[in-house]
C-alpha cells in the first residue's frame, strides 16, 4: 500500500502536464498546458465569457515570420492551452504574408455587428525590412482562428489629420529635406513634415494596438512618422477598415509599442521610447477623450529597474474580468540573440492619482491587489 501511495505521489508531482501555474512569474519560463515556454510575443488578449485568448508573435531564433500568430486559451491567466496557429504565413511567394514577412504585436478584437473576430497586426514585407511599414486585417469566425488575411496598407491616404492646421497642409516648402535629428528636422517633423511626405501613399504604420471603446467604437493606434509620432484613428463599424477620422498624438513624442485602456472615463496609455529591442523608460499619459488632448504623466514604472521598464516593453494592458478596476500590464523582455527564448512581464497596475503606476513584483497572483489606490 505505501508503495503505491508512493507511486501515486510521484506521478502527481512529478508529472510536468499536470502541474498547473498559480501565480505569475515575470521574466521566468511560462510553460503552456504541455510544458513547452509560450510562444506569443508582442501579444494582446480578447476575452469571451471565462475564457482568454492571447494572441502573440510565433518567432523562432529570429524574430522573421516563419509560422504565423499562435494563440493561446485559459480561463484564470495562470494556466494556457496551445489553441495553434490563429493566422499562419502563406506559403504563396505572391502573398504580403509570405514567409520570410514580419507580422508583429497582433490584436484582437469582436465585432458585434458582423459577429466576426477582426485581427490587425503590423506588417512588413519579406526582404524590405521594416521599409513597408504597413498595418495589416484579417478575420475568422471563430477566436482560434482560422483567420483569413485580408489586406494591408499604409492608412489615411488622402486625410489630413483632424489637428492639422491648414496652415500646415498648405505648406509648400521646395525642398522639405532635413538632416535628420536637427532642431530644423525636430521642428518641421512636429509640425507635420512626414504627414506631408506621405499623404497620398498613406501614413507609416509600425508599432500598434487596438482598442475598442464602452459605446462599440474602435480605434488603431500606431506608430507613424518614421516612428516619431503616434497616429489614433478610427475604425469603421465593421472594424476592417479607417473612417477618414484620425488624429496626431504628441507629434515628435518619439512613442511606440502602445498599449490603451480605460477607467472611470478617463484613457490612459502606456508607451515605450525608441531603442528597438533594447528596453527603455516606458511613458504613460491620460485623456478624457480618446482623440486628446493627451497629458503626459511620466514613467509609470517605478523602483529598482523602473529606468528600464524592468527590461520590458509594452505591449497591451488587459482590463481583468469580473475582478472590477484591475488592470494588468503586459510587457515583452526580447531576446534579440533568440528570440523563441523572450520572456513575458505581466505585473498589476495601480492607479494612484489618476496616474498608472508599475512596480515589480517576483511573484504574485490576481487575489492580492486592486488597481485602484485610496
Ligand atoms: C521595436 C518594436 C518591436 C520590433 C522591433 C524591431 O522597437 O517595438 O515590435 O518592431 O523594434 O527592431
Amino acid at each position: 500500500m505505501k508503495l503505491l501511495c508512493l507511486l501515486f505521489f510521484l506521478i502527481i508531482v512529478a508529472d510536468p502536464c499536470s502541474s498547473q501555474n498559480t501565480f505569475f512569474e515575470p521574466g521566468a519560463i511560462w510553460k503552456d498546458t504541455e510544458g513547452k515556454h509560450i510562444n506569443a510575443h508582442g501579444g494582446g488578449i480578447y476575452s469571451e465569457g471565462d475564457t482568454y485568448y492571447w494572441y502573440g508573435e510565433h518567432k523562432g531564433q529570429s524574430s522573421i515570420a516563419q509560422v504565423g500568430v499562435r494563440v493561446y486559451s485559459s480561463s484564470d491567466l495562470y494556466n494556457w492551452k496551445n489553441e495553434g496557429i490563429a493566422l499562419a504565413v502563406s506559403n504563396d511567394l505572391d502573398s504580403e504574408i509570405t514567409k520570410g514577412s514580419v507580422i508583429e504585436r497582433p490584436k484582437v478584437i469582436y465585432n458585434n455587428k458582423t459577429g466576426k473576430y477582426v485581427m490587425w497586426f503590423h506588417l512588413e514585407l519579406k526582404n524590405q525590412g521594416y521599409a513597408a511599414a504597413r498595418t495589416g486585417v484579417a478575420i475568422s469566425d471563430s477566436p482560434t482562428g482560422p483567420f483569413k488575411y485580408l489586406k494591408s496598407y499604409r492608412p489615411n491616404a488622402n486625410v489630413w489629420p483632424l489637428n492639422f492646421p491648414l496652415s500646415n497642409q498648405k505648406r509648400t516648402k521646395k525642398n522639405e529635406l532635413y538632416e535628420w535629428w536637427t532642431p530644423e528636422w525636430k521642428a518641421a517633423l512636429i509640425e507635420g513634415l512626414y504627414v506631408r511626405r506621405d499623404f497620398r501613399e498613406g501614413q507609416m504604420s509600425r508599432d500598434m494596438t487596438v482598442f475598442v471603446d464602452d459605446d462599440g467604437k474602435a480605434y488603431h493606434i500606431h506608430s507613424s512618422e518614421e516612428n516619431q509620432t503616434l497616429h489614433i484613428s478610427e475604425l469603421t463599424d465593421d472594424y476592417l477598415d479607417f473612417t477618414s477620422r484620425w488624429t496626431r498624438m504628441k507629434p515628435g513624442g518619439q512613442n511606440e509599442a502602445p498599449a490603451v485602456f480605460k477607467h472611470n472615463d478617463t484613457y490612459y496609455m502606456i508607451t515605450s521610447g525608441l531603442t528597438g529591442w533594447a528596453p527603455n523608460a516606458a511613458r504613460s499619459f491620460s485623456a478624457k477623450s480618446i482623440w486628446g488632448p493627451w497629458k503626459s504623466l511620466g514613467n509609470p514604472a517605478t523602483g529598482k529597474l523602473a529606468q528600464v521598464t524592468f527590461n520590458s516593453q509594452s505591449t497591451y494592458v488587459l482590463t481583468v474580468n469580473g475582478v472590477e478596476d484591475t488592470f494588468l500590464y503586459m510587457g515583452d523582455r526580447w531576446n534579440p540573440k533568440n528570440h523563441i527564448d523572450g520572456r513575458y512581464i505581466w505585473l498589476p497596475i495601480k492607479i494612484k492619482n489618476k496616474k498608472p503606476e508599475i512596480e515589480w513584483l517576483d511573484k504574485w497572483d490576481l487575489s492580492k491587489y486592486n488597481s485602484i489606490q485610496p
